[in-house]
C-alpha cells in the first residue's frame, strides 16, 4: 500500500472519527448493547454482506499481473494492434480448479482454468482456456449438467464418483479428455508447470478482412511438471493453498513464470475440406497437419496487492474480442458468448466492468446508464440515446468483421450422425504417443478414480477406452477387475446399443 494514503486514522464509511473499536457502548458497566452504537451495527452490517456469490465452477483461483510481449509477425493472419510485431500488453491471469468450491484444495485431479485479460488498445480481450487442449463435451446444453455431475449430489452434499462417471460415459465424446484428466497431466505440480489452450476454435481477420480460424497454444517455459495422486494426497493434507502459494512466492522472488504463445491456423476452405467438423471442441488439430506458429511470451510478473479486489472480483469472458480477433460456429463457444457476462452480472452486479481489475486501459464509451453502483460519473450530461444530432455514440463500420456464409437448415444436429465424427480417435491417438510409465498411470489412475462406481459405468468406459485404442480398453478392463470378452461384445454396438445394455438394471 502507497504510504501517503497509509490509513493510520479510523473513521466510519463518510469519514467521520471513530472514538472507540474495542469496547460497544452499554447501559451501565454490565447491561445490554444500545442502537446508539452506529459504528457497532455498521461494522456487523458490513461485515454480513462481505461474502459475494462465488463462480459457480472455477470457484477457487489465483491471480498475478504480467506482460503479453509479440516476438513473430502473424499480421498476415490479424490486424490485432495486441498480436502486431514488438506490440507490449499488459495483463491479468487466473488460475482456477473447476470442481471444488471457493474453499477447496488446490492439487485436486481437475482440469486447470487459465483466463487471461489483455488490457489492448482497442479494448479488452479475454482468453479464457483451460490446461488442456479440448473439453469433455460439445454441445452447451450438457455444460450445466457436467458441473452438477462433477460437483455435490443433491441427496449426500457429497460429491460423487458415480454421478461423474455415470455422465461422462453417456457421452463418448467425453473420451479424449477424461483420458487426459485421469493422465498424469490430471494433477500439475504447479500453476507455472502446465500448458494453457484456448481449446475453441477461434477466427482472425486482417487488415484486407481476410478470415482464418486459429486455435491459441501457451507452452510453459518451465517444463511439464506433474503429482501423483499419493504425492497430491500428501500436499492436501498439510496445504491447501499449494499452487497458489507457488505461484505468488515465485513472482515475489522475481522467478516469473513464462509462456511462448503459439496459433494454429486453418483456412476457410481447409476448413470445409476437413475430414471432421473443425469447429467442435473435443478434436484437436493435429500439429503435423496444422503446425504452431510462434507468436510471442506471456510472462506473469506481479502479484496484485488485495486478492479480493483483484483476483475474487476478476470477471473474463470469451466475449471480450477486439477488432482481428473473432469467434467461430463452434456450438460450444457460442453458448459461453452468453453465460460468463450473465453469471458476473448476477455475481458482481451490472457495472462489473468499472472494477478496477476488469476495466480497460483505453477510452471507454459504451454509453450504458445508471445501474447499481455506478460510480464513474455515469457520462454526466450527454446524451442516452442514439441516434442524436450532436456527434454521440457513433458506431465504428470499419471494425466490422467479414460476413460469414453458412449452410443447412436450422435444426437440432446431434453431432454423433455426421457420419465423419468419431468420438475416438483423439483418444486412441494420445494412447499411441504415450509411453509406457504413461499409459501405466493413466490406467491405474482411471482404476482407482472409477472403482467406487457400479459395473455398468465401468464397462461404459472400458469399453469407449477399447473403442480408442484396443490395448487400453484391455487394459483398463483388467485393472478394473471386469471381463474383457464382454467389453469386447459392448464394442460391437452402436452408442444407444451400448446404453441400452449398460442401463443400471441390466447390470
Ligand atoms: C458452454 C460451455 C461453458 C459455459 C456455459 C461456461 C460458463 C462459465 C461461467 C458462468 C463461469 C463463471 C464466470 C464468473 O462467474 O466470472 C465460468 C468460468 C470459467 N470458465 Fe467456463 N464455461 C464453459 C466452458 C468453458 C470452457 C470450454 C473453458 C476453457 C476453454 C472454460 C474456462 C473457464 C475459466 C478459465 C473460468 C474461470 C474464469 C475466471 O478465472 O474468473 N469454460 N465458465
Amino acid at each position: 500500500m502507497d504510504d501517503t494514503h497509509k490509513p493510520t486514522k479510523l473513521t466510519n464509511e463518510v469519514g467521520a472519527p471513530v472514538p472507540d473499536n474495542e469496547n460497544a457502548i452499554t447501559a451501565g458497566p454490565r447491561g445490554p448493547v444500545v442502537m446508539q452504537d452506529v459504528w457497532l451495527m455498521e461494522k456487523m452490517a458490513h461485515f454480513n454482506r462481505e461474502v459475494i456469490p462465488e463462480r459457480r465452477m472455477h470457484a477457487k483461483g489465483w491471480g498475478a499481473y504480467g506482460t503479453f510481449t509479440v516476438t513473430h509477425d502473424i499480421s498476415r493472419y490479424t490486424k490485432a494492434a495486441v498480436l502486431q510485431p514488438g506490440a507490449v500488453t499488459p495483463t491479468f491471469t487466473r488460475f482456477s480448479t473447476v470442481a471444488g468450491e471457493r474453499g477447496a484444495a488446490d492439487c485436486e485431479r481437475d482440469i486447470r482454468g487459465v483466463a487471461t485479460k489483455f488490457y489492448t488498445t482497442e479494448g479488452n480481450w479475454d482468453l479464457v482456456g483451460n490446461n488442456t487442449p479440448t473439453f469433455f463435451i460439445r454441445d452447451v446444453h450438457n455444460f450445466s449438467d457436467l458441473n452438477r455431475a462433477v460437483k455435490r449430489d443433491p441427496r449426500t452434499g457429497r460429491r460423487s464418483a458415480q454421478n461423474n462417471w455415470d455422465f461422462w460415459t453417456l457421452l463418448p465424446e467425453t473420451t479424449h479428455q477424461v483420458t487426459i484428466t485421469m493422465s498424469d497431466r490430471g494433477i500439475p505440480a504447479s500453476f507455472r508447470n502446465m500448458d494453457i489452450f484456448g481449446e475453441h476454435t477461434f477466427s482472425f481477420y486482417n487488415e484486407a478482412n481476410e478470415r482464418v480460424w486459429c486455435k491459441f497454444h501457451l507452452k510453459t517455459q518451465q517444463g511439464i511438471k506433474n503429482l501423483s495422486d499419493a504425492e497430491a494426497e500428501a500436499i492436501n493434507a498439510t496445504n491447501r493453498e499449494y499452487h497458489g502459494q507457488d505461484l505468488f512466492e515465485a513472482i515475489e522472488r522475481g522467478d516469473f513464470p513464462k509462456w511462448t504463445m503459439y496459433v494454429q491456423i486453418m483456412t476457410e476452405e481447409q476448413a470445409r475440406a476437413h475430414y471432421e467438423n473443425p469447429f467442435d471442441i473435443t478434436k484437436v488439430w493435429l500439429h503435423k497437419e496444422f503446425p504452431l506458429i510462434e507468436v510471442g511470451v506471456l510472462e506473469l510478473n506481479r502479484n496484485p496487492e488485495n486478492y479480493f479486489a483483484e483476483v475474487e472480483q476478476a470477471a473474463f469472458t470469451p466475449a471480450h474480442v477486439v477488432p482481428g480477433i473473432g469467434f467461430s460456429p463452434d456450438r460450444f463457444l457460442q453458448g459461453r458468448l452468453f453465460a460468463y457476462g450473465d453469471a458476473q452480472r448476477y455475481r458482481l452486479g451490472v457495472n462489473y466492468n468499472e472494477i478496477p481489475v476488469n476495466r480497460a486501459r483505453c477510452e471507454v464509451n459504451e454509453y450504458h446508464r445508471d445501474g447499481f453502483m455506478r460510480v464513474d460519473g455515469n457520462y454526466g450530461a450527454a446524451p442516452a440515446y442514439t441516434p442524436n444530432s450532436y456527434d454521440y455514440w457513433t458506431a465504428q463500420p470499419e471494425v466490422a468483421e467479414p460476413p460469414l456464409e453458412l449452410e443447412g437448415a436450422m435444426w437440432r444436429y446431434d453431432p454423433k450422425d455426421d457420419p465423419t465424427d468419431d468420438c475416438f480417435r483423439d483418444a486412441g491417438l494420445l494412447w499411441k504417443v504415450m509411453t509406457e510409465d504413461k499409459r501405466a498411470i493413466l490406467v491405474d489412475n482411471t482404476a482407482r478414480n472409477i472403482a467406487p462406481c457400479t459395473p455398468n459405468i465401468k464397462y461404459r468406459h472400458a469399453t469407449h477406452c477399447y473403442l480408442a485404442d484396443p490395448e487400453y480398453g484391455e487394459r483398463l478392463a483388467s485393472a478394473m477387475g471386469i471381463d474383457l470378452a464382454k467389453v469386447r461384445e459392448l464394442a460391437e454396438l452402436d452408442h444407444a446399443g451400448l446404453v441400452e445394455a449398460t442401463l443400471s438394471e441390466r447390470m
